[in-house]
C-alpha cells in the first residue's frame, strides 16, 4: 500500500514521527512517503524537528510558506494535487487541525483517495478559531477517524459519522514523548540557560485571539511583567507572536527579567517543560504534554478541544481574562496544585494501533 503522510506546521512534525517509525517497521507491507507543505519553514520551526525526531528529509516539500488563510490553503491545494496525480497513493494521512490538514484532505477527497485523520473528533465548539473549521471539514471527508480522547468519540457520534470509521487509538503526540523521554532527560538546556528545576515558569502564546491585536498583546506584556515578582519566566516566542511584538513595538516593554528565546527544538522544549513549576500557554499540544508529564498547566483560552486534560489531567482552563490568569498562576506557585492522571491509551502505542487498523482493513 502506498501512503502519503502530510505535515505542515510544528505540531504536525511531532505527530508524524511515530507513524514514520511504525511504517518503517512494516516496509514489506507499506510504501510510506512524507509530504511537507512548507507552512512552517524557519529552521527552528521545521528542520530541527525532523532532525531531533530522527526522520529523514521529507519526500516532497511544497514550499508554500505563510499567507492569508485562502492564499495559503489554495497554494497547498494546487501543489498537493500535482503530488497526488503523480504518485497515486492509496491513502493519505493528515494529522491535527492546521491549514495543511484541511487543504490536503479536500484535494485527496476530490481525487477519490482515501483519507485518515489523526487526532479526529476534537471540537472547541468555537468557529471563530480557524482550526475548528479545519477539524470539521477534515473529519467529514475522512475514511478513517483516529481519535485521541473519549470526547472525540462522543463528538463524532453526535455529528452522525458512521461507527465503522471511528477508531479510538490514543494520543500520537504522546508516542513521541514516550519514545524520546530518555533523550529529553539527558538534555543540558537547564544548565545552558542557568535555570533551576522547579523554579521557573515556561510560557508559549500564538493564538490570534491572544497575540494579534495591540490591546491583547499589551495586556499580556503587563501581566507577564507583574508575574516576574513571583517566579522566573521563560518565553520562547512563536514567529506569529514575534512579528506582532515587532509591529506593535512591544518587545522593549517586556521586563528584562523575562528570558525571551527564539522557538526551541523539541528535545530542549520538553526538557524545559518537564522541570517547570508551571506552563502558561494557549497551545493545544502543550495541554496534553503537561498532563502526561504531571506538570501544572494554565491555558489562556476560553475553550479547549482537549477536555480530558482538564477533567482528569493537570490543565486548568482559565480564559483570556488576564487578571484571572495571574491569580490562577499565583495560586499554583503558592502550592495549590492540581493532581492529574494520564488519560486512557496515552501509552506510546498509538501509531502501532493506527498502522494495524490500516493493515487489517486492506
Ligand atoms: C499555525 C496553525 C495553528 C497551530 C500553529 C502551531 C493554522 C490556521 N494555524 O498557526 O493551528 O497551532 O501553526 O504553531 O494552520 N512564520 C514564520 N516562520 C515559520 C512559520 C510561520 O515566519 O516557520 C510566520 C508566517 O509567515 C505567518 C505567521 O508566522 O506570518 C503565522 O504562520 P501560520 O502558519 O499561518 O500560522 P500559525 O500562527 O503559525
Ligand atoms: N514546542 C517546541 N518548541 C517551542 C514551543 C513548542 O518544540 O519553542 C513544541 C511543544 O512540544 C508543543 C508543540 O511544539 O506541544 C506544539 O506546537 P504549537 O504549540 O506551536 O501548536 P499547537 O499544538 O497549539 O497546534
Amino acid at each position: 500500500m502506498k501512503i502519503i503522510t502530510v505535515a505542515g506546521a510544528r505540531p504536525n512534525f511531532i505527530k508524524i514521527a511515530p507513524l514514520y517509525r511504525a511504517f518503517a517497521r512494516r516496509k514489506d507491507r507499506f510504501e510510506h512517503l512524507i509530504c511537507h507543505t512548507g507552512q512552517h519553514f524557519d529552521r527552528n520551526m521545521s528542520k530541527i524537528f525532523f532532525e531531533q525526531l530522527e526522520m529523514p528529509e521529507p519526500d516532497f516539500n511544497l514550499g508554500v510558506g505563510g499567507g492569508t488563510h485562502a492564499d495559503q490553503t489554495a497554494r497547498i491545494m494546487i501543489e498537493f494535487e500535482k503530488i497526488i496525480n503523480l504518485h497515486k497513493p492509496d491513502l493519505i494521512l493528515v494529522p491535527g487541525d492546521v491549514n495543511s490538514t484541511l487543504a490536503c484532505s479536500v484535494v485527496a477527497s476530490k481525487l477519490g483517495i482515501k483519507i485518515g485523520h489523526v487526532e479526529a473528533g476534537l471540537r472547541s465548539f468555537d468557529r471563530g478559531m480557524p482550526e475548528e473549521i479545519n477539524r470539521i471539514v477534515t473529519d467529514v471527508l475522512s475514511d478513517y477517524l483516529f481519535i485521541s480522547e473519549e470526547a472525540g468519540l462522543t463528538n463524532l457520534r453526535q455529528e452522525g459519522l458512521p461507527e465503522d470509521k471511528l477508531h479510538f487509538v490514543g494520543n500520537i503526540m504522546i508516542d513521541s514523548l514516550v519514545h524520546f523521554l530518555p533523550t529529553i532527560e539527558r538534555s543540558d538546556i537547564l544548565a545552558k540557560l542557568n535555570l533551576t528545576a522547579g523554579q521557573y515558569t515556561l510560557m508559549t502564546f500564538h493564538r490570534p485571539s491572544n497575540v494579534d491585536t495591540r490591546s491583547s498583546l499589551t495586556r499580556l506584556v503587563e501581566m507577564l511583567n507583574r508575574l516576574t515578582r513571583k517566579t522566573k519566566l521563560v518565553f520562547p516566542v512563536h514567529p506569529r507572536t514575534r512579528k506582532n511584538f515587532d509591529d506593535f513595538d512591544l518587545m522593549s516593554k517586556l521586563s528584562e527579567e523575562i528570558l525571551t528565546l527564539d522557538p526551541i527544538g523539541y528535545i530542549d522544549f520538553l526538557a524545559l517543560t518537564r522541570s517547570a513549576n508551571l506552563l502558561i500557554t494557549d497551545s493545544g499540544g502543550i495541554q496534553e504534554e503537561t498532563t502526561f508529564l504531571g506538570v501544572q498547566c494554565i491555558t489562556v483560552r476560553n475553550n479547549t478541544e482537549r477536555p480530558v486534560t482538564v477533567t482528569i489531567g493537570t490543565n486548568q482552563l482559565i480564559g483570556t481574562e488576564l487578571d484571572a490568569v495571574e491569580k490562577a498562576a499565583i495560586e499554583v506557585l503558592d502550592g495549590n496544585i492540581k493532581e492529574g492522571q494520564i488519560p486512557e491509551k496515552w501509552d506510546g502505542q498509538t501509531a502501532e494501533r493506527i498502522v494495524d487498523i490500516i493493515d487489517k482493513s486492506n
